[in-house]
């Protein structure tokens, strides 16, 4: 089945106080985003890479590409003023009637190729996977006032690639928006579809602090 992978790069980012949103921001000689497109591309390097960008760093995407002599083939998308509006764009591009589509965020350069290779695999066979890892800390869920501790071992915590067959993703984001949509599991679960969850891995953090910064430092270099 064909695939496809829609990297969310729309985001301002600029919570680190950077002068540019974080997926631009260079790690070992390159931009966090071309990382991240890398390592789609070693998986498989005839997957489709749509990368949704906001209107105002295209021209900056484009002459970034330049500098870096970057050339793996993908395409642009426009972003929307939230993440659910910039995946609805890029799923809407998807002129294909079956397909496999995974929706990454642009700050994930650590994914595993392992991760990347379950995430398909389960969407091809179920229509669903979402990656997880199991929290190794103790949590505690605070109310008001009050807080009290929670079994841990019924939590996870979700990365993406979230992979779905693309008839699925084309009927949830059909749907209104809703704040409550934080990603794409959270949309397609609301048209009463299971979500099936494989093992992700734990390198595989959104780059949002200086110490994720720093860890993917050591990580890609
Ligand atoms: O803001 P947050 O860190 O949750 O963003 C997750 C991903 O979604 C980032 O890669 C960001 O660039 C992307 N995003 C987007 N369009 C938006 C908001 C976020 O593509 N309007």
């Amino acid at each position: 089945m064909k695939r496809y992978a829609i990297i969310v790069a729309a985001g301002s980012g600029l919570r680190m106080g950077s002068p540019v949103p974080k997926q631009f921001l260079t790690v070992c000689g390159k931009p966090i985003l071309m990382h991240t497109m890398q390592r789609f591309y070693d998986f498989d390097n005839v997957l489709e890479l749509i990368v949704v960008l906001h209107e105002d760093y295209r021209n900056y995407w484009n002459e970034l590409c330049e500098q870096y002599n970057f050339v793996i083939p993908h395409r642009i998308v426009s972003g929307g003023r939230e993440r659910f509006f910039s995946v609805r764009n890029a799923v809407q591009s998807i002129g294909e009637v079956d397909a496999v589509v995974g929706i990454h965020d642009a700050v994930r350069p650590m994914v595993s190729i392992d991760t990347l290779t379950r995430c398909f695999d389960e969407a091809e066979a179920k229509g669903t996977a979402v990656p997880t890892i199991v929290i190794n800390d103790s949590i505690r869920i605070v109310e008001a006032a009050e807080n009290r501790s929670v079994d841990r071992s019924k939590y996870r915590i979700v990365q993406t690639p979230q992979c779905f067959r693309l008839s699925l993703l084309n009927r949830a984001f059909e749907q209104e928006y809703d704040p409550l949509f934080t990603d794409d599991a959270s949309v397609v679960e609301a048209l009463g579809e299971a979500i099936h969850l494989v093992e992700g891995n734990r390198e595989n953090v959104k780059i949002t602090t200086a110490a994720d910064l720093k860890l993917a430092e050591l990580s890609l270099c």
